[in-house]
């Protein structure tokens, strides 16, 4: 399997309550390296360039305002089928629905306060990485 990159959010819900190195124990400890890495608070016009697919959706403009309350860790990950292999890890947006042992099982408060993203396809990475970080800001290994 190829080698991927993927995108990864971990949200101000998961930041508060000091679980940055928690999931990122966890994405390590699954075969992820973490090639990219900075603590942010996004700004209102970052937010609605990130989510611009939403963009119209009842909830688009709830998800800004929470995702530039606090800081969030923006990422880039790196592993073979690293895209698929995040949201796994992850598990469903909503985490009442989210597989025992997922990071959202375990961590996430609601559909909002779910903790962390993670890109849905080869394209949304690239693109979602770009949002966030230039060539020279990624250790690629
Ligand atoms: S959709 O419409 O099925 O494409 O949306 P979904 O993939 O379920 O969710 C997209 C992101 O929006 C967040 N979300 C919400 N935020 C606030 N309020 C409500 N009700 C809500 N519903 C969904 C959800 O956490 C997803 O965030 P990301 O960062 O993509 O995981």
């Amino acid at each position: 399997m190829a080698i991927e990159q993927t995108f990864s959010i971990i949200k101000p819900d998961a930041v508060e309550r000091n679980l940055i190195g928690a999931i990122n124990a966890r994405l390590e400890a699954a075969g992820f390296v973490i090639v990219g890495m900075r603590l942010i608070q996004m700004t209102v016009e970052q937010a609605q360039n990130f989510y611009a697919e939403h963009d119209g959706k009842p909830f688009f403009d709830s998800l800004v305002e929470y995702m530039t309350s606090g800081p969030v860790v923006v990422q880039v990950l790196q592993a073979e089928n690293a895209i698929a292999k995040y949201r796994e890890i992850l598990g469903a947006t909503n985490p009442e629905n989210a597989a025992a042992g997922t990071i959202r099982h375990d961590f996430a408060i609601s559909m909002s306060k779910n903790s962390a993203h993670g890109s849905d396809s080869p394209a949304s990475a690239e693109r979602e990485i770009a949002c966030f970080f230039g060539e020279s800001k990624i250790f690629t290994r």
